[in-house]
């Protein structure tokens, strides 16, 4: 029945009445009968009760409006009846709900298992980058990041590799091509190690410097079961007055301590590199058979696991043409830098780098 559907009266004795407001009355009661939910409870309130559009208001102005003046009373009474029962088919329906039968339409089961959400866990990579920039933050440094897309000036010259030195084959770079018309400094490459983000920190800042510095690097290399093209390194520099070769050792020490467990020990080896002098590589007593030798150490009982010095003074002569206060005569600092990836594989007993980048949920769920 719409608002179409109420037809307009044309007689108003108590027969012809009876007849029109019984048929209203009997469509009322069906679809009351008919409602099967909260949603159809609303529809027959909107549908019979509507103010503007509401079958009542329909009739009342068809009927109760229209009639003559002797017929008001009829009409009103039987309106006034009409409405209470619409009104008290709504109150029902609103209290008992829905049917059974659209219970059970809606019945869930709930002795079935639940559908598990899969949560998101840390990379292994990024979890030991983030292990060991605590271990640092704890001691007072500040992160820094740099771009993985560095020029020549900063991942090599300023680093104090000059144009054309040896030292540079050590790195096997992956260059950006089409360069050649800039001037070498302004060449783009993919950074091979951290150690650009020392020179952008220092220009960036004077003296006192405590920055670690996780990040992405690139190197022409082949890869096999423990070289990977792109990996990721986490540098580390300290510059202040009086920082000496002792502060390194100190912090590399509990740093590995941290890392690793405090029973392990650490020894320093010289070693080279362009940007720190002296240069040392440092060793870790193994921690798969705590020092007695066996096939991971190569019955040597130490590891080696990290690159450090201290800081190079033509290091600090490039950072002084930004910031003058890095002056060799006054300032001092170390610098470290180590392979997050190596760190992570002994961490987890990983035996295949390539396992780390290949993306497979079998490998990765064990990290959850
Ligand atoms: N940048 C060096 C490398 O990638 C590591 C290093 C960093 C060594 C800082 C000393 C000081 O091999």
């Amino acid at each position: 029945m719409t608002n179409d559907d109420i037809p307009n009266l044309t007689a108003f004795d108590d027969a012809a009445l009876d007849k029109a407001f019984g048929a209203v009355e009997q469509q009322a009661k069906s679809d009351a009968a008919a409602i099967d939910g909260p949603q159809a409870v609303e529809a027959f309130r909107l549908r019979w009760l509507g103010r503007k559009q509401g079958l009542l208001k329909e009739i009342s102005t068809r009927w109760l409006k229209a009639s003559p003046v002797e017929a008001r009373k009829p009409v009103g009474e039987r309106f006034k009846t009409l409405q209470a029962l619409v009104e008290g088919l709504l109150e029902q329906s609103s209290v008992t709900g829905p049917t059974d039968a659209a219970l059970a339409a809606e019945a869930i089961d709930i002795t079935l298992p639940g559908t598990r959400r899969l949560t998101g866990a840390e990379h292994p990579i990024t979890r030991t980058l983030n292990e060991i920039t605590r271990v640092f933050a704890a001691l007072g440094y500040s992160v820094g990041v740099g771009p993985e897309v560095e020029t020549d000036f900063y991942n090599f010259e300023s680093m104090n590799f000059p144009p054309g030195h040896p030292a540079r084959d050590t790195q096997d770079t992956l260059v950006v091509a089409n360069q050649d018309r800039r001037p070498l400094r302004d060449r783009l490459l993919l950074r091979t190690h951290t150690s650009p983000v020392q020179m952008r920190t220092m220009e960036s800042q004077p003296p006192p410097v405590r920055i670690i510095i996780p990040g992405k690097v690139h190197r022409n290399d082949a890869q096999d079961a423990t070289h990977s093209p792109i990996f990721h390194q986490v540098e580390g520099l300290c510059v202040d007055s009086n920082i000496t070769f002792s502060d390194l050792k100190g912090t590399l020490d509990h740093a590995m301590k941290a890392l690793f467990g405090s029973s392990v020990k650490t020894r320093f080896f010289p070693s080279f590199f362009p940007f720190t002098e002296p240069s040392a590589d440092v060793q870790i007593s193994c921690i798969f058979c705590g020092g007695n030798g066996c096939r991971k150490c190569k019955n040597s009982g130490w590891i080696e696991l990290l690159g450090c010095g201290m800081v190079d003074p033509a290091v600090f002569a490039f950072a002084a043409q930004k910031q003058p206060a890095y002056d060799p005569k006054k300032i001092s600092g170390f610098a470290f830098g180590m392979g997050a990836e190596r760190i992570a594989m002994m961490k987890y007993g990983i035996s295949e780098i390539g396992q780390l980048y290949a993306g497979d949920m079998r490998f990765l769920g064990q990290f959850v």
